[in-house]
């Protein structure tokens, strides 16, 4: 299996590239993240501890569209094919509204905007995947599009634009299933995950001091597992059968006693918002070949619907 994490130098993207590469030592882990210092020392971790030597990196800002293009171009020069995707770098705590140089609000860029764009030129290399390539987002419930101030510009807040890029990413994997799974014949499967405790991340070392105080607390309580937990607990979304994976395609999944579990989700289900998202994101990416794919997606989602028999 070939796996591309984005992510992967800290907290739960971490936890799941140090599980799988502990699982298999020919499991083949691509780490994305923007620091090509803890891209390393990440290697060098999998590499000892994880005793997996198939492991690489790709550094990665996601808060510029250009160095999200590089790293496309540099994925697709040195991969043929991907198994699988982890949709999982994220901006948590941040002490105020900044922008990014594409003069968007860094959570909707770095959680969301990148990661679509990513994903969508990546798509031809999961259809290559042998049994079919899986793309896993990480997200959790609730939230809401701030369709009158995507940028968050009137009313920032940092848990503001975490929850709006996580409706984000949920409308999209709903658009990619609905769009592809006559297309591809059904080959790629998309889906959300959310984890049903909080991982004790890298977050706590970024977080004011109040708010440590108090999550220092809450795990003497339990209220945290580890990033290695949270691995073990994921690796298996990404290491179950194609046919297991393809039933959880489209789907909003979280885990419970009885295992995993598809949970409704009504806050993304409106197609004509889906689709307004999906337009926005076309038009803030300014990028020609993600147009390109996302255009021949749709039209082919259109010719197999028509075609199809009634
Ligand atoms: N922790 C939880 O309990 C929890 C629960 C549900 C969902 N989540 C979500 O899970 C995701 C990961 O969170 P986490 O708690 O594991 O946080 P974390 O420990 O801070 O890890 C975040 C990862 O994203 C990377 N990243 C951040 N900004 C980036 C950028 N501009 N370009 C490239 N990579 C970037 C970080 O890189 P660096 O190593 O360079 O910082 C790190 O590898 C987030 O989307 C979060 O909202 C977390």
């Amino acid at each position: 299996m070939r796996v591309l994490i984005t992510g992967g130098t800290n907290g739960m993207g971490k936890g799941v590239a140090r599980a799988l590469a502990a699982r298999d030592p020919k499991h083949e882990i691509i780490i994305l993240g923007r620091s090509a210092e803890r891209g390393e020392s990440t290697l060098r971790e999998l590499r000892s501890v994880a005793k997996n030597p198939n492991v690489s990196f790709v550094c990665c800002d996601l808060t510029k569209l250009s160095d999200v293009k590089n790293a496309i171009a540099r994925l697709r020069a040195s991969t043929t094919s991907l198994d699988a995707v982890f949709i999982n770098a994220g901006l948590g705590y941040a002490a105020g509204r900044y922008e990014t140089e594409d003069g968007l609000d860094p959570h909707f860029q770095v959680n969301y905007l990148s990661q679509f764009m990513l994903t969508l030129q990546l798509l031809d290399l999961l259809e290559r995947s042998q049994d079919g390539g899986r793309v896993v987002f990480n997200v959790t419930e609730g939230g809401h599009i701030v369709w009158d101030d995507l940028q968050l510009k009137r009313n920032w807040g940092y848990e503001r634009g975490i929850q709006q890029a996580m409706v984000a990413k949920r409308m999209f994997y709903a658009r990619l299933h609905d769009l592809t799974r006559k297309a591809h014949a059904d080959r790629t499967s998309f889906f959300g995950f959310q984890i049903p405790k909080t991982v004790w991340s890298n977050q706590i070392n970024i977080i004011p001091w109040h708010m440590r105080a108090i999550a220092t607390v809450v795990k003497w309580f339990g209220g945290f597992i580890s990033i290695d937990e949270c691995g073990e607990l994921m690796a298996p979304l990404f290491t179950e059968d194609q046919a297991a994976s393809r039933k959880r395609s489209g789907t909003f999944v979280t885990r419970t006693k009885l295992g995993f579990v598809e949970k409704d989700d009504p806050v993304v289900s409106d197609r004509a918002s889906q689709e307004k998202l999906w337009n926005i994101s076309l038009d803030l990416c300014q990028d020609e070949d993600t147009r390109h794919i996302a255009t021949a997606l749709c039209q082919r989602a259109q010719s197999q619907a028509t075609s199809a028999p009634s």
